[in-house]
């Protein structure tokens, strides 16, 4: 039997902000109207307005003009999990399958497809509403970089450049106070932006979650810094990096999240530690949601524009439940049950780590 032939899709934002997100929705959109004549839909506030039916028709006026625009027109939300919804009953809440109801609002506006951009939590929802018959299309967006089967994910060359900047200024005032900055970036449970953020900034210390580092060598290696004449050092932390005998630094948990754990705080307990033992001058340095804001960068939103198109283009030539990726500089895309529970992390033994490796960068091994 023929495939059905799509007449109406929408489009909707999931998880976290990132850049790029504008530059999608602007693909998608401008791609579904100009080359295949569709209706298309705008779901808002991501899964929760699947769940609250706030799903609104889109026009090529509504995305003029958004190409270089941070966040998301369509807003966002990262608690809202269609399969394990939390409903208020008295104080406590109680969890309900709300799927159906999801699924009942998309059928009810003639809807055939939905465009999901999102990182894994928004992926991992999408699979299930594929499993219950729904046409999806996965676009792969975080700043952590830690998406399985794609080598990049849009937003985060903007996340490492807002870091590598801060990084950069950190540096002039670390050398004038003869100072040991450490400088925490996001990353959840991989080391991507700290990895790239460090080696583009000039870091000394690289701390990965990969990694886990022995706190003596990071006070050992800025020592040695510092006798050497060199009276500053810059660290940069993952969010999610550990020591070799310790946990992530959880910073606090959100009620309702898929992923209910946000990590933080391990600056602030790298630069006491540091301070103690070196009794060395230091700093801790929170980037934070800065690295999440901003107008993209030229090259998120090109990767942006081609996932927005490239999502199209494979929906109408009939492919489904699939998430758009760029392999090996190709793109291309991958079934949603392959990277199903699965996160890209850092190879230990990459070309990345070896080459600052070689030009003399710490990772507190
Ligand atoms: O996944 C993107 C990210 O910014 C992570 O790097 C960070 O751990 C988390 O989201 C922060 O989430 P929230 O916006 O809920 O504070």
């Amino acid at each position: 039997m023929a495939a059905k032939r799509i007449k109406s899709i929408a489009v909707m934002t999931g998880g976290g902000d990132c850049p790029g997100l504008n530059a999608v929705i602007r693909a998608v959109v401008k791609t579904a109207i100009n080359r295949h004549n569709l209706d298309v839909w705008g779901v808002q506030d991501g899964y929760l307005g699947l769940i609250e039916d706030r799903i609104e028709r889109m026009t090529y006026n509504d995305v003029s003009n958004i190409l270089t625009l941070g966040g998301t027109i369509l807003g966002t939300s990262n608690i809202a999990n269609p399969f394990r919804y939390a409903v208020k009953n008295g104080r406590k809440p109680e969890y309900k399958d709300v799927s159906d109801d999801c699924l009942r609002a998309l059928r009810e506006r003639g809807i055939d497809a939905l465009i999901c951009i999102g990182g894994d939590g928004t992926m991992a929802s999408a699979a299930q509403f594929a499993k219950k018959g729904l046409t999806v299309m996965g676009v792969p967006k975080t700043i952590d970089n830690d998406l399985f089967g794609t080598d990049v994910t849009f937003g985060f060359d903007t996340a490492v450049t807002t870091a590598t900047e801060a990084i950069d200024k950190i540096h002039t005032t670390a050398s004038s106070h003869h100072r040991v900055m450490i400088v925490e970036v996001m990353g959840r449970y991989a080391g991507w932006i700290a990895l790239h953020a460090g080696v583009a900034g000039g870091a000394d210390v690289i701390l990965i979650p990969e990694i886990p580092y022995d706190l003596s060598k990071i006070c050992e290696y800025v020592m040695g810094r510092s006798s050497r004449g060199k009276r500053f050092s810059i660290v940069v932390a993952a969010e999610g990096a550990k020591a070799k005998d310790g946990a992530m630094v959880i910073s606090h948990r959100v009620k309702g999240s898929p992923d209910p754990i946000r990590l933080g705080g391990i600056a602030n307990k790298l630069a006491s530690e540091i301070a103690a033992k070196t009794s060395l001058d230091c700093r801790a340095v929170i980037l934070g949601h800065i690295q999440r804001g901003g107008t993209p960068t030229p090259y998120d939103r090109v990767l942006a524009t081609n996932f927005g198109y490239t999502a199209m283009e494979l929906l109408m030539k009939g492919v489904k439940n699939h998430l758009v990726v760029l392999k090996d500089g190709r793109l291309s895309s991958i079934s949603l049950s392959q990277i199903a529970g699965k996160i890209k992390t850092v190879p230990r033994d990459g070309s990345l780590v070896k080459a600052a490796l070689s030009v003399g960068t710490c990772f507190g091994e």
